[in-house]
């Protein structure tokens, strides 16, 4: 099969869908991999480092033309969208749901479009968006000790402390990938952690892999209002699948917070978990509400593409590779995982809440596939 992975080109977005090591796997197999110029560049991957592993180097229309299975990270853009065709299967984070313009470009087109953040395992994890998750929660722990110090608008405090002086405090809301990471990078750094968690199942399960390290702690309004006052960076990392973010935090909590302190908001994807929360971007992270400094930036790992592309593509790789050895429609009738994928085959919406957020035919896989074959 010609695999092709294309040039991202959505503002800000440095990762590549594919690293010069998936590469050779993909070559190894027996198939054609085409890159476009310069398609690895943000993540410091050379067009040569690619060609040395047996792919080649193509041009945006040829990529776009040629490719049976198109690799990218982001969803395409408008100016995208007339390269969409059919027979193309594209393989790359899409969350059509809130965006109608290009699920009907999709439809419209005849396209076979998966979704890595649908791909979903039987126990309901989401294995294409945890590493993305990884990255945030490990990234909200170094921003909330940045911002901390005292240039950069913080309470100027060294979260891990120094012999004689006691150690900051983080605390962690939601104590899923994003919580447990923040946690283990928290801890890194010396800091005192609590994680607040309404499961009683995951806080057993974080009691025992942080063994003991971390305060755990029920999730409630008033625990949340004491816990906050008292800590030094504040780390939002709830999520309730489906919906938007609680507001766990209200005007009237982050007011008693301390001077100075941080409070990084990961679940701003979501919306946000606090009533004074706002997306920000990289280029403008952070702003003041009653003294507390808010870093709410919805693509955390934008910042770091080269971890960030390279923990995308260990999860994404296995899902490539069956696409590519056995064709998108045996690939998808042998794994289940890899068929909730699939949001578009032909032309035709088959994943239910994108067909009913936009008013749209929704066909079930097992009819698309049966009409397909
Ligand atoms: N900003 C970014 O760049 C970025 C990147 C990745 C993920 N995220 C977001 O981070 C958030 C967390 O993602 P995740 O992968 O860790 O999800 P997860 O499902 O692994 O964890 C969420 C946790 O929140 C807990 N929770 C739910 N309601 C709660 C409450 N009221 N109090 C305390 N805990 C509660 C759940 O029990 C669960 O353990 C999501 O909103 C996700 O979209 C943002």
């Amino acid at each position: 099969m010609r695999v092709g992975v294309a040039r991202e080109i959505k503002p800000q977005e440095y990762r590549v869908a594919l690293t010069p090591a998936g590469a050779r796997e993909l070559v190894q197999r027996g198939h054609d991999v085409v890159v476009e110029t310069g398609a690895g560049g943000g993540s410091q991957f050379s067009d040569a480092a690619y060609e040395a592993t047996g792919a080649r180097i193509g041009s945006v229309d040829e990529v776009w033309e040629t490719s049976h299975l198109l690799l990218k990270v982001k969803e395409p853009i408008a100016s995208e969208y007339p390269r969409l065709r059919p027979g193309l299967v594209l393989f790359t984070y899409l969350h059509i749901a809130a965006d109608e313009p290009l699920t009907r470009a999709l439809v419209e087109s005849g396209i076979t479009a998966v979704a890595y953040e649908t791909v979903e395992t039987d126990d309901r994890r989401l294995p294409l968006l945890a590493p993305m998750s990884e990255v945030a929660g490990r990234l909200a722990a170094q921003a909330g000790a940045h911002y901390l110090e005292k240039p950069k608008g913080g309470r100027g405090l060294l979260l891990g402390g120094v012999a004689g002086v006691s150690h900051g405090k983080v605390v962690v809301i939601g104590g899923g990938i994003v919580g447990y990471n923040a946690a283990v990078i928290a801890l890194g750094l010396g800091a005192q952690v609590t994680i607040l968690e309404r499961s009683v199942d995951r806080m057993r399960h974080l009691e025992e892999i942080l063994h003991g390290r971390v305060s755990l702690v029920m999730s409630s309004s008033l625990q949340i209002e004491e816990s906050v006052r008292d800590a030094d960076v504040v780390i939002g990392a709830v999520l309730i699948p489906g919906a938007l973010a609680p507001k766990l935090l209200t005007r009237e909590m982050v007011k008693g917070m301390k001077d100075g302190s941080v409070f990084c908001d990961v679940a701003i994807d979501q919306g946000g978990c606090a009533e004074t929360s706002h997306a920000t971007t990289h280029d403008d992270p952070v702003y003041d509400v009653d003294g507390v400094v808010h870093y709410c930036v919805a693509n955390m790992p934008g910042a770091v593409p080269i971890t960030s592309t390279k923990a995308l593509t260990n999860v994404t790789l296995p899902y490539v590779e069956a696409i590519a050895d056995h064709g998108v429609l045996a690939a998808v009738a042998n794994d289940r995982v890899l068929a909730r994928g699939v949001n578009v085959i032909d032309g035709r919406i088959t994943y239910e809440a994108v067909a009913e957020a936009h008013g749209l035919e929704y066909t079930p896989l097992e009819d698309a596939l049966a009409s397909t074959v």
